[in-house]
């Protein structure tokens, strides 16, 4: 599809993979809307790239995403790429009893109810589009969990499988869906999940992701497996019990 002259709403961008999308979609002259719920993070963005436009929303409820779906439709009428990248990992012990996520920390509702709502709203509306797309963030966790992040592996498998479904259903449509497969990536979202005394691993500057995404849609390649994800998804399928004892080793 054409990666130029399409207005761009991305959900989570004033960070990380998100925010590069945002910066890879203005360079390609494309006009960027970005949402999240910081609004000293959205100004920061705006600060480094002045021509996005912004959206302080909470997606982990109900009532904002219905209402980011509204302002959208009264304000980018040629909105043409929806992009679910918001998502936040939480390191989860079972054994320790009930977990009960703190408001806004709902790993279920921001990053698998989210993306499903804003489908189902956007979907009727981006039809009407000659071309138009929807962008799922999943991860290379997606295909081989890692035990001590459960419920946001089980999030990234779920949004994976819905992904695959909605391009199927969508396959007579103007609306293409791709999946973003990223592995390890430097941002804020796996920082402080290292033990004690062990460095944190770094991973891929969030820019090479972005470059990849684009250079991917460009040439209609739907399913964008990114650096590692790539050999993880493969090692799910040839040998998923090694697959999963390695990445679970520490
Ligand atoms: N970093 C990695 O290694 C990696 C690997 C594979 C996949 N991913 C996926 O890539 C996506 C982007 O993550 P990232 O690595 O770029 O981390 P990030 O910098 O933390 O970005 C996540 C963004 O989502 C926003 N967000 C979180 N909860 C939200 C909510 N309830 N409503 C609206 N916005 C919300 C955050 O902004 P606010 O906090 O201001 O709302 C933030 O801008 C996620 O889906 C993540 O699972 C990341």
């Amino acid at each position: 599809m054409k990666i130029q002259g399409n207005t761009v709403l991305i959900t989570g961008g004033a960070t990380g993979i998100g925010f590069a999308l945002a910066e890879s979609f203005v360079q390609a002259g494309n006009t960027v809307i970005i949402c999240g719920r910081r609004k000293d993070k959205l100004k920061e963005a705006k600060k480094k790239l002045p021509q996005i436009h912004l959206r302080a929303c909470d997606l982990s409820k109900e009532k904002e995403r219905e209402s980011l779906f509204n302002w959208a439709k009264e304000n980018f009428k040629d909105m043409n790429i929806l992009i679910n990248n918001a998502g936040i990992q939480t390191m989860i012990d079972l054994k320790k009893g009930a977990h009960k996520p703190a408001n806004g920390k709902n790993e279920i509702e921001t990053n698998l109810m989210a993306p499903i709502s804003l489908s189902a709203y956007f979907i009727p509306w981006l039809s009407k589009r000659k071309e138009a797309a929807i962008m799922n963030v999943s991860s290379g966790l997606a295909f081989v969990p890692i035990a001590a992040m459960p419920v946001y592996c089980a999030t990234k498998a779920a949004i994976h499988s819905f992904t695959v479904s909605l391009r199927y259903q969508l396959r007579d449509t103007s609306i293409k869906v791709f999946e973003l497969v990223p592995p390890a990536v430097d941002t804020e979202l796996g920082k402080g999940t290292a033990e004690e005394g062990e460095p944190e691993y770094r991973g891929l500057p969030p820019g090479e992701v972005a470059q990849a995404a684009l250079s991917a849609m460009a040439e209609n390649e739907y399913e964008i497996f990114v650096g590692e994800a790539k050999d993880l998804a493969m090692r799910s399928r040839t040998n998923p019990e090694r697959a999963f004892q390695n990445i679970n080793r520490w």
